[in-house]
């Protein structure tokens, strides 16, 4: 089993996102076995709630649906999941520094659009403070980065469906 965790500041708009095209992908591939997917937010301001409005409006005009409740990265999480995907920089930061906090100096994170060649080092920007139409940009770019993601990960673990 392969285990993959989505994280954003809040995970109440991109990370919950992220795990839903995830998810949707590969069913559609027929890989859902392989995979457990979760996401998580560096901060608490949103534990236990609902993905934002926004989010939940945005993967139900592209046929999706979230179902997941906020929650903060954990120690257990550094040891449980072979891919930890940050968003941003911010995002980023924040786990190298919690990955030498909870002693897993080892662990690489990832930045999530370095998957796509080209998009190295850029952040999935935080929809928060914008309007829904900054929701419709981050799903492309989620789903052309978790496209790319997928792609990789196939070819490293040899999966087919
Ligand atoms: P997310 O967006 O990190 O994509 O879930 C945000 C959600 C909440 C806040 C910031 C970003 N906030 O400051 O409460």
């Amino acid at each position: 089993m392969i285990k993959v965790l989505f994280v954003c500041l809040g995970n109440i708009c991109r990370s919950p996102l992220a795990e839903a095209i995830f998810n949707h992908k590969i069913q559609a591939l027929g890989l859902s076995r392989k995979f457990k997917s979760d996401s998580a937010g560096t901060s608490d301001y949103h534990i236990g709630e609902l993905p934002d409005e926004r989010s939940i409006k945005c993967a139900n005009r592209k046929g999706l649906t979230i179902t997941h409740r906020g929650r903060q990265v954990n120690r257990t999480d550094f040891r449980d999941f072979n891919y930890i995907i940050a968003m941003d920089d911010n995002n980023l930061r924040n786990l190298n520094n919690l990955k030498i906090k909870y002693n897993f100096p080892e662990k690489d994170i990832f930045l999530m659009r370095d998957f796509v060649a080209g998009w190295e080092g850029l952040p999935v920007p935080d929809p928060y403070y914008g309007g829904e139409e900054g929701f419709d940009e981050i799903f492309q770019i989620l789903d052309e980065s978790i496209e790319s993601f997928l792609t990789k990960i196939k070819e490293v673990h040899q999966l087919y469906a």
